[in-house]
């Protein structure tokens, strides 16, 4: 694929597509910068090269609407933090002050766009929302790869209109994940865990031929108990999801593949700092609890199984590890990876953060920006922001 670096870029308008979704707190805290410092060697190459920077991103799920928590101006402050120079962050992401302000940038200037997502034409992939983007620049660099598996019109719809090529991190995660992935030793180990429980189950589909092991905790674990038909109390469950569950479980038997779901669990009655926590069976969740962690039990066992393993996929903590009661599962995983003579790669934005905050990151092979992308990409299918990218002639 074509990079930033196949492009002359002095004085130019370059859009970049950044994956600035971050985990913020209410009042506009950055909890992990991981994602931010990820883009800095695009970036800087841009400024080094004296481009004009136009960044863009999505945060969060807003909607197509304006929602005040989700603006991107922590991000900017953030960013200017770590350059050493202004990024300015406009109010909105097209129209005509957006124009003013980017026919008024010198070389080496930096602006970020508000948030892709308070527009419904990001996510539609709607061709008048790409095409205004797209009048603002002269290059389109796509570094989101965290992002790249959304066919949107900041990701994909771009394309149409100018020309395409990856930034750095974009190539980086590329190349990595591509030569980790190409022919990884066996046994191969996904663990997946954490929320956005929908879309994962549809990854663990496609996913379920690549491995031999798939250890399941976090948010997901709720939806697979109840498809063996077990009570999950009152955690999220995806109802419509019983039938998929149950074929990937049969799927998983006809191929060989393991799946272990947890044996135990941490259960609470409200998901707050100082919530009461208690160990229980999976088989015998309270019907007014949640499940909040892995247990002990559960511990011991992925971590026994985990050391069998040469490659290990982790995407999606076990648990709400940000409480302190209900993050030993993820501590106990992270530190198990580090540990283990293995290829270990480690993607999505809250694992990443957990890894991070414990101080294992240098300890995993690869710590990837996305959390989707990196499994679809894993699983062998073509990321729509991916293919998108000018080839290299
Ligand atoms: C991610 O966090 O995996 C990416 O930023 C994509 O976010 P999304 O799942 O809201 O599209």
């Amino acid at each position: 694929k074509k990079t930033v670096e196949d492009e002359e870029v002095y004085g130019k308008r370059v859009l970049v597509r950044a994956d600035f979704n971050v985990p913020m707190d209410r009042n506009g805290t950055i909890e992990d910068d991981t994602r931010i410092r990820a883009c800095l060697p695009t970036i800087t190459y841009l400024i080094d090269h004296r481009a004009r920077i136009i960044l863009c991103s999505h945060l969060g799920r807003p909607q197509g609407r304006v929602d005040g928590h989700l603006r991107l101006e922590p991000v900017a402050r953030r960013l200017s933090e770590l350059l050493q120079r202004p990024v300015k962050p406009l109010r909105e992401a097209i129209g005509p002050e957006v124009e003013r302000a980017v026919s008024g940038m010198e070389n080496g200037e930096i602006i970020l766009l508000e948030n892709l997502r308070f527009y419904p034409g990001d996510e539609e992939n709607d061709p008048g929302f790409a095409r205004e983007l797209a009048s603002l620049a002269d290059l389109f660099v796509n570094d989101a790869f965290g992002a790249s598996h959304r066919a949107h019109a900041s990701v994909v719809g771009l394309a149409a209109y100018l020309p395409c090529v990856a930034g750095l991190l974009m190539e980086k995660e590329i190349e990595r994940l591509g030569s980790l992935l190409e022919n990884p030793r066996r046994p191969f180990a996904a663990i997946m865990g954490g929320a956005k429980v929908e879309e994962k189950i549809g990854i663990l589909e496609n996913i379920i031929s690549k491995v031999d092991l798939i250890l399941i905790g976090g948010g997901m674990s709720a939806t697979f108990l109840k498809g063996q038909g077990w009570d999950a109390g009152i955690s999220p469950v995806e109802p419509d999801k019983m039938e998929i569950v149950r074929a990937i479980m049969q799927k998983a038997g006809a191929l060989g593949v393991r799946i272990l779901l947890p044996q135990d669990v941490i259960v609470t009655e409200k998901l707050k700092t100082g919530a009461i926590a208690r160990g229980v069976s999976a088989q015998q969740i309270p019907a007014d609890s949640i499940i909040a962690d892995i247990g002990p039990q559960t511990i011991t066992e992925f971590t026994k199984e985990l050391k069998n393993c040469r490659t290990v996929v982790w995407n999606g903590p076990m648990g709400v590890f940000e409480i302190p009661q209900f993050s030993e599962g993820t501590k106990s995983i992270a530190t198990a990876l580090a540990d283990l003579h293995a290829m270990t790669i480690v993607g999505g934005g809250s694992t990443a953060e957990a890894v991070t905050k414990l101080g294992l990151s240098g300890k995993m092979t690869h710590v990837s920006t996305g959390g989707g992308a990196t499994l679809l990409f894993l699983s062998g299918k073509i990321l729509p922001g991916i293919a998108v990218l000018a080839d290299k002639e």
